[in-house]
């Protein structure tokens, strides 16, 4: 491994805003939030892109950056001291595991933002919308929790739509072209690092809002 992200390792924990033993505050993240108000997380955050922006224009909610790579979450964290957040917070665990940190009904909104792809049939389970991972976003949020996928990725996309429509879940919109779609807007909009990139390369970018209560299906405002 490169010398400068080991450092970014070995250094870590020193950030405020990267919380260590964060299984604690399962059910009880209000004592580190100091305050009641709702909590949006970021699955696969990378360098906390959607995290930060998001804490920004909304400083009455909480938000925390969740991956397993801890140089990215080092530069997350690097902004969030730098801006004086108070309201963010990072952890690095992979998100198999993220019962262990929050209880039923826990966290209000999720972003999924340009989740690796995992191609290959085999690897499908690997998915972060996989039914697996979906499962266990049902044991953290509650049925109305806001679930927001981004991704350039055409299969990944489909595969999630079908997935959501199997499992009965509510799909409240889709487009497979957000920026030429009524669906962009100032939090769509939110632009991360692999996001910047795939748009330099040309690509597309999809998105998906969805929640997990299994009442009704797409909906007529959904929009391809
Ligand atoms: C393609 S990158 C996208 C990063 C960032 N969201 C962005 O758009 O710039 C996918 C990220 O998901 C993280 N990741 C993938 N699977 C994970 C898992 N099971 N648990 C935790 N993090 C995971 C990777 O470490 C990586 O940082």
């Amino acid at each position: 491994m490169a010398k400068k992200k080991l450092i970014r390792i070995a250094t870590l924990e020193r950030f405020p805003h990267i919380i260590k033993d964060a299984e604690k505050f399962k059910g009880n993240w209000k004592t580190y939030f100091q305050n009641n108000n709702p909590i949006t997380a970021e699955l696969g955050c990378g360098k906390g892109d959607y995290t930060i922006a998001l804490a920004e224009r909304y400083p009455q909610k909480n938000f925390i950056g969740i991956d397993i790579k801890g140089p990215r979450l080092w530069i997350g964290a690097h902004k969030a001291e730098f801006l004086c957040l108070s309201n963010v917070a990072f952890i690095r665990f992979r998100i198999e595991f993220i019962a262990d940190y929050f209880q039923q009904g826990e966290i209000q909104e999720v972003w999924i933002t340009f989740p690796d792809p995992y191609p290959k049939r085999r690897q499908e389970n690997r998915r972060l919308t996989s039914p697996n991972f979906l499962n266990r976003y049902a044991a953290i949020t509650t049925p109305q929790s806001k679930i927001h996928l981004k991704t350039d990725d055409d299969v990944l996309y489909r595969y999630t739509l079908e997935v959501l429509e199997k499992h009965n879940h509510s799909v409240e919109l889709y487009s497979d072209d957000l920026y030429n779609s009524p669906l962009m807007n100032e939090l769509t909009g939110i632009q991360t690092t692999y996001e910047k990139q795939h748009i330099k390369q040309g690509k597309t970018i999809k998105y998906i809002m969805f929640t997990l209560g299994n009442s009704r299906k797409a909906s007529g405002r959904s929009i391809i």
